[in-house]
């Protein structure tokens, strides 16, 4: 564990370090991806985005949008990214727990990323109905995933992928 971390939202003072993050993590194809195409119809949430600082520096960052899916509001969380040096030191499911609860606070029923399996099928999300949700661009269903924040949150998502009104 990193002891020193310390967990906060984000304020914009931290955006160029976010954004160096998230190129480290995903390079530039990053702006191809369908995840990217939702955040540019929708702004995310800096009280639902965390950081973890470490000496004043940012070394990991989860960000949280809100959507709707076929008219039901939603989240989609994304990028998440932990610096190289610092990852399997647990800042990364630090982040997810984080980002989890303040949703849960706000009132906020569901979440959904596109991510690998075997990571957040362990902070409880599963995979979508294949055809359920619709994102505004090509994605593995298989990697299309969910967190019920509210009993019966996930069946209530069937739909397009849309800013809220
Ligand atoms: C994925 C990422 C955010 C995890 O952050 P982290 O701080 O290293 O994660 P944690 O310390 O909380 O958890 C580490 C554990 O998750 C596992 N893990 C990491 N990435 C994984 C992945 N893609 N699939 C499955 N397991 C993964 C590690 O093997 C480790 O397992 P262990 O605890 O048994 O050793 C980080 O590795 C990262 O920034 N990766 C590049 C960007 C990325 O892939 N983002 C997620 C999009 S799917």
């Amino acid at each position: 564990m990193l002891a020193d971390v310390r967990y906060v939202p984000e304020t914009p003072a931290c955006d160029l370090e976010i954004d160096a993050i998230a190129e480290e993590a995903f390079g530039p194809g990053r702006f191809a991806r369908a995840a990217e195409r939702v955040r540019e119809m929708a702004r995310h949430d800096r009280s639902l985005s965390f950081v973890a600082l470490l000496d004043g520096e940012v070394i990991g960052s989860v960000r949280q949008t809100p959507i709707a899916i076929g008219g039901v509001d939603a989240l989609m969380l994304g990028p998440l990214a932990v610096r190289p040096a610092f990852k399997s030191r647990g800042a990364g499911k630090a982040l997810m727990r984080l980002a989890a609860e303040a949703a849960t606070k706000a009132g906020e029923r569901s979440i959904i990323l596109v991510g690998d399996p075997p990571y957040y099928e362990a902070l409880g999300y599963r995979v979508l109905p294949r055809g359920s949700v619709l994102m505004p661009g090509p994605v593995d269903p298989a990697r299309l995933l969910g967190l019920e924040l509210s009993p019966g949150a996930l069946a209530e998502l069937r739909g397009r992928v849309t800013a809220r009104r």
